[in-house]
């Protein structure tokens, strides 16, 4: 996708599970019990924890990322025949532990060497979030972790976007959005960020009514959108 460089920005705003933290890396600490079966639970398991925040928010049940995570482990879990005693527990054990993709800690060092702001904008409930942040060291380099817990409803809802801009003092369109999440891409696109679409699993585009701005192959890339950093 060819893609103009992102000027004028004053905040880049990062997505974190899937985006900066390896979801799949909770059910890849357990392959070797899961054996073929690690990759289907990964993929459900996320399948239905998305689900379970968009249902949960057109219903008007908001329950935070901790319970609905758990509830949609237990949906895989169930489905796939492994109700095993205490693997529900180590694998959300794990999911406060998730692997950081490899180019993220580098990519923010560029970044805060430039000077520019970073944040995270999560459906995360803000203990899993700091856990994530903390094992993956890079709380020095994040400015501000926002949750979706404090407006109560999930992304791609308008006002979990506009808690970024809130809290940051930045206006949508200074903002530098970045997910690897397509339908959170389209949304925070809708909302008036500028968006950089991490298409890291190779997913076709959305059929959605906003577009990103830039579709990235990591966030490797994120700094040259940016006009930040040496090229290479
Ligand atoms: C998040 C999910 C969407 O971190 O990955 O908000």
């Amino acid at each position: 996708m060819t893609h103009q460089r992102f000027t004028d920005i004053g905040a880049c705003v990062f997505d974190a599970y899937g985006t900066l933290f390896d979801f799949n890396s909770a059910a890849a600490k357990y392959r070797a019990e899961l054996g073929d079966q690690a990759d289907r639970l990964s993929a459900l398991w996320r399948t239905k924890q998305l689900e379970y925040t968009w249902l949960r928010s057109l219903m008007g049940a908001y329950a935070d990322f901790w319970q609905v995570t758990g509830d949609g482990l237990d949906f895989a879990l169930s489905a796939l025949g492994l109700d095993r005693p205490g693997l529900k527990d180590r694998l959300m054990g794990a999911y406060l532990e998730l692997g950081v993709y490899p180019e993220v800690p580098a990519m923010l060092g560029t970044l805060k060497a430039a000077g520019m702001r970073t944040a995270i904008l999560s459906n995360g409930e803000p203990g899993m979030l700091a856990a994530a942040v903390r094992n993956a060291g890079i709380g020095d380099l994040i400015d501000a972790v926002l949750s979706v817990d404090s407006v109560g409803i999930y992304k791609p809802h308008a006002s979990v976007y506009r808690l970024a801009i809130d809290r940051l003092g930045v206006p949508a369109r200074r903002i530098s959005f970045q997910s690897s999440n397509a339908w959170d891409a389209a949304g925070a696109a809708q909302f008036g960020f500028r968006v950089a679409w991490i298409n890291r699993f190779g997913q076709k585009p959305e059929n959605l009514p906003a577009k990103p701005d830039a579709e990235l192959r990591s966030l490797a890339e994120l700094p040259a959108l940016l006009g930040l950093g040496n090229p290479s």
